[in-house]
């Protein structure tokens, strides 16, 4: 992640496709913040590769940048090299597509994709909440799914997926999701019971020393966090909802 940024470029295009909306911004490297109001656009349905990539190139296409502003994507799957490899929350034929490529024939641009939550990590780790951060900090994103970067000393372990853990014979984030709170009604207590839980597997597994917490309800962070009772601090993401946006805005002007 300690890659040479290229000095001259002061510009990349950041995107986060999610669940319900595809949202983009260009973003200010030297500040890590937007250059120009975000877009967001709500996700397509069905939400097949050709239907996305549609809707990236308009969303791109209405901000009329220079052509050699980089393309950054943040996209809710592990991601190989840019591969998809499986999808939980979007089409499943996203499996096995090359993102940068369906990126660079639909807008012209160069362009990189990585995990979503990687990419907020990276937000944090460079802009925000974990800036100059060493140990083993964690980065959880609660949102559709639950989404998990890790990173050793600054050097990020992709594709973590820590969402998807067993936990009480369910899939984690089936449970404690942001959505799982929202679908069964659940009270900010009850929810942060859930989260409890979850984060105790995870901290006996991992030993993070800092816990950063990101998704939209980071917003609402003052009733959850202080519920949760674990051995690392966990802290609101300070880029929020913009964390995925900034940080792979950030990886595409590395590359
Ligand atoms: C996906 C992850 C993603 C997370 C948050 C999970 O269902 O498997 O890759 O980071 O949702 O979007």
């Amino acid at each position: 992640m300690s890659g040479h940024r290229d000095q001259t470029t002061q510009l990349a295009f950041g995107i986060d496709i999610g669940g319900s909306g595809i949202k983009g911004a260009p973003v200010d490297l030297a500040t890590g913040t937007f250059a120009q109001d975000r877009t967001r656009i709500p996700t397509p349905a069905p939400s097949t590769p050709q239907a996305v990539a549609a809707v990236l190139a308009d969303l791109i296409g209405g901000y009329h940048l220079p052509d050699d502003v980089p393309v950054g994507v943040a996209f809710p799957a592990p991601m190989q090299h840019g591969v998809v490899r499986s999808i939980a929350n979007l089409d499943a034929s996203w499996t096995g597509v090359d993102l940068p490529a369906l990126v660079e024939r639909a807008t012209g641009r160069h362009a990189v994709a990585v995990n979503d939550a990687d990419a907020a990590g990276v937000g944090e780790l460079r802009y925000g909440a974990a800036r100059q951060s060493d140990g083993v900090v964690l980065l959880t994103t609660l949102g559709t799914g639950i989404g998990s970067a890790l990173f050793v000393d600054g050097r990020l372990v992709p594709n973590t997926e820590l969402g998807h853990l067993e936990i009480d014979g369910h899939d984690a984030e089936s449970r404690a999701a942001d959505s799982a709170r929202e679908r069964e009604n659940l009270s900010w207590d009850a929810w942060a019971q859930r989260l409890q839980r979850y984060f105790g597997v995870v901290e006996d597994l991992l030993s993070p020393d800092l816990i950063v917490i990101g998704g939209g309800v980071s917003k609402h962070h003052e009733k959850y966090l202080p519920l949760l009772h674990l051995r690392a601090p966990v802290v609101p993401a300070q880029l929020r909802n913009a964390a995925g946006i900034v940080g792979a805005a950030s990886l595409a002007a590395d590359a």
